[in-house]
């Protein structure tokens, strides 16, 4: 009797989530670095992610006039990416959400010290997430998070995480996430990712032989994956993210995974763990080359055991 009657349950949810279709996939994606990709509208309006992050905030800290940078989209000084306000207010009532990614590979910033990351999260506050509307370089959206995508100088980024954290109110909750390369720890986040305030980690998985996928074999990426997700206390459960380039030109330095093969070698090795929450994708333009989104997104989801993975058609 009551093995039947969860086996129904168990039926019941399998179709509900195979029903569920296209936001079935938990994908988060970088959005910003190039002008001729998808409006973010539209990246938003495809269903297939679940957060996007605005590349970047690629000036800040020690005394720097933030600079927000999103390429060819629109150009923050004379106020054009104002009119970003109506795309992340449609994204947010799909139901995606929208962080400001702070860093990148190619910016000037650093934090000098605890005050200073203070005035940095009062600067996030007041400009990206509501403190006071209208009057930062994206209009009145308020944005549902800070992504730390760090590449350069060690310190403080700890007090940054504290600071930004503490933003969080009652009635607002201001998300926390992180880019780390694979090789652990990172280099520029190990100590704020022990802090244990980041809800998602997004592991890029790429750019690294020793952690990333190459030739033919996941063994690095896996052994990686485990390090991680045993060494880093987060927020939430679910909180790590599997970092992918969406094309091969994504990464220079390797590490692209056809999505065959993510589907049939990679996934079922990684999202069995709770720890597991699923893929992020370096970035929208790449993505759009490859389709690599639409491809996966029916197979990221946690809890493979409830749902079959039918074998890919050949092309
Ligand atoms: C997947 O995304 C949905 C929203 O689209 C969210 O409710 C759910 O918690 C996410 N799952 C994980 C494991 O993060
Ligand atoms: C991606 O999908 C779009 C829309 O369906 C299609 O026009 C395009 O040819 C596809 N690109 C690739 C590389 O598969």
């Amino acid at each position: 009797m009551a093995s039947r009657a969860v086996r129904g349950v168990a039926i019941v949810f399998v179709v509900a989530l195979l029903c569920s279709g296209a936001s079935a996939g938990n994908i988060s994606i970088y959005w910003g670095q190039n002008g001729f990709e998808a409006t973010l509208a539209s990246t938003c309006a495809s269903g297939n992610f679940e957060i996007v992050m605005l590349a970047f905030l690629s000036e800040f800290g020690n005394g720097r006039t933030p600079v927000l940078n999103l390429a060819g989209h629109c150009d923050p000084p004379s106020g054009t990416c104002k009119s970003l306000s109506a795309d992340i207010e449609s994204c947010q009532s799909s139901g995606v959400k929208v962080f400001l990614s702070l860093g990148g590979a190619w910016g000037s910033y650093s934090i000098a010290s605890a005050d200073d990351a203070q005035d940095v999260a009062t600067y996030l506050w007041n400009n990206y997430l509501g403190g006071n509307s209208g009057s930062g370089p994206l209009g009145a959206a308020v944005l549902d998070g800070i992504d730390f995508d760090i590449e350069a100088t060690t310190e403080h980024w700890d007090d940054l995480a504290k600071a930004v954290s503490a933003l969080s109110t009652s009635s607002k909750k201001v998300y926390l996430s992180a880019a780390p390369q694979c090789p652990y720890p990172d280099n520029h986040l190990g100590v704020a990712l022990q802090t244990g305030l980041f809800d998602y980690v997004w592991i890029q998985s790429y750019n690294n032989p020793p952690c990333h996928y190459a030739n033919d074999d996941a063994t690095n990426l896996v052994n990686s994956w485990t390090l991680w997700t045993t060494s880093v206390p987060t927020a939430q459960t679910g909180s790590f993210y599997l970092g992918l380039p969406a094309a091969p030109a994504a990464a220079p330095s390797g590490g692209y995974i056809e999505p065959d093969i993510l589907i049939s070698q990679v996934l079922p090795q990684i999202k069995g763990s709770s720890a597991y929450g699923g893929v992020m994708l370096w970035s929208k333009y790449y993505d759009e080359q490859t389709n690599y989104s639409s491809s996966i997104k029916d197979y990221v989801i946690r809890k493979p055991s409830l749902v079959e993975v039918p074998t890919l058609a050949s092309a």
